[in-house]
């Protein structure tokens, strides 16, 4: 528990209720065997479905990519996009718009591309950003662990770089960047690095969007001491799913997860994409996350990093939050960024 003079974060009474909420019921699902109730969290995970009639500027439809392992996206287009004075943008047709590939987090084991949060978000990013968003379902530990994930994400980009005609029109694969928060942002790092060593015909991967990424190591870092007792991710937490994520038999020294430490996979000869890096001061992770920036400025790779002293893991799913609306125009502003200096 906090001590009463620990500084606390910034939060509305909206997001501590959610905030509480998420965390019980990840908690009082996962039982002591190891496995995980999914028709417990299925029955309270509340799903959207996806609209082929625009609402508020964004049309969505489901693609499957693989039946059998159920990887499927969720493709949301923009179809009124509205420019920073709130007025409609009308070329949206005849302009190309950037692709972002999103990866949602939830510690590899929670959520899916239809649950509530995670659509509201892609909306967002649809929206404001003006770009196709296509949300990744990949599957879940512990039912299936690593690297399932890693290559769910990539079977996404082959699919797309062979089916390019899923995409609306006027969608510039070769403007593609890939997105993800948590978990989903260590899934878009370990999926860019497979693509950059697989190689894409069409695709072009230029920039990665790395939101709060969840990486971690054996080592005990002094964020994650200072700020035990955090939302959401927990020691006890991240150990859990850590250890439901690797190989038997691995720690958490494993490349997977302590991505610059003792088996750092060589970024040296790689066209690793332009790097944004968010963290959050509250964050336990942040330690973690900062060495992930460090570590890519250190091997030659274009990184920028953004920081909020006063968010915890994961604020930007709170649309109530003023930093979670700033974070999404950040966004928006590297992808036009690294977009133009591609041209
Ligand atoms: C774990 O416990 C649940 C509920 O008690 C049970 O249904 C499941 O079969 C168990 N799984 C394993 C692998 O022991
Ligand atoms: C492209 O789509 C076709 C038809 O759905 C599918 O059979 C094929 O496997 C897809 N390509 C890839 C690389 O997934």
């Amino acid at each position: 528990m906090s001590s009463p003079n620990k500084p606390k974060p910034f939060l509305s009474w909206k997001s501590r209720i959610s905030i509480s909420f998420i965390s019980a019921l990840s908690d009082a699902s996962r039982r002591s065997n190891g496995t995980v109730n999914r028709r417990f969290l299925n029955f309270l995970d509340r799903k959207s479905s996806p609209n082929a009639i625009p609402v508020n500027g964004v049309s969505t439809k489901d693609v499957i990519v693989n039946a059998e392992d159920n990887v499927w996206f969720r493709l949301f287009t923009p179809t009124a996009a509205v420019n920073s004075a709130g007025e409609d943008n009308t070329d949206t047709k005849t302009a190309t718009l950037p692709v972002i590939v999103f990866f949602h987090g939830g510690g590899f084991t929670y959520l899916t591309p239809d649950s509530f949060a995670y659509d509201a978000v892609c909306r967002r990013f649809c929206r404001k950003i003006n770009a196709v968003v296509v949300s990744v379902n990949y599957r879940h530990t512990p039912e299936h662990r690593y690297p399932s994930q890693y290559e769910d994400g990539e079977a996404v980009l082959k699919y797309l770089d062979e089916n390019k005609t899923v995409l609306p029109e006027n969608a510039d694969v070769s403007k593609c960047f890939l997105a993800g928060d948590s978990a989903g942002a260590n899934l878009a790092h370990h999926v860019a690095v497979r693509v950059c060593k697989a190689g894409l015909r069409e695709i072009r991967v230029i920039g990665l969007v790395s939101i709060q990424p969840f990486f971690g190591g054996e080592e005990r870092t002094e964020a994650e001491i200072r700020l035990e007792g955090s939302p959401l991710v927990s020691m006890a937490r991240t150990d859990w799913m850590w250890k439901a994520f690797l190989p038997e038999g691995s720690d958490r020294d494993h490349g997977a997860v302590n991505v610059c430490g003792p088996n750092a996979e060589d970024l040296s000869g790689l066209d690793y994409p332009d790097t944004l890096v968010f963290i959050g001061g509250f964050d336990p992770l942040n330690d973690w996350q900062k060495r992930y920036y460090d570590w890519l400025k250190k091997c030659g790779k274009k990184a920028e990093l953004i920081q909020y002293p006063n968010m915890i893991h994961a604020f930007y799913i709170f649309p109530d939050l003023p930093e979670s609306g700033q974070l999404i125009m950040q966004v928006k502003d590297f992808i036009s960024k690294v977009s133009n200096s591609r041209l």
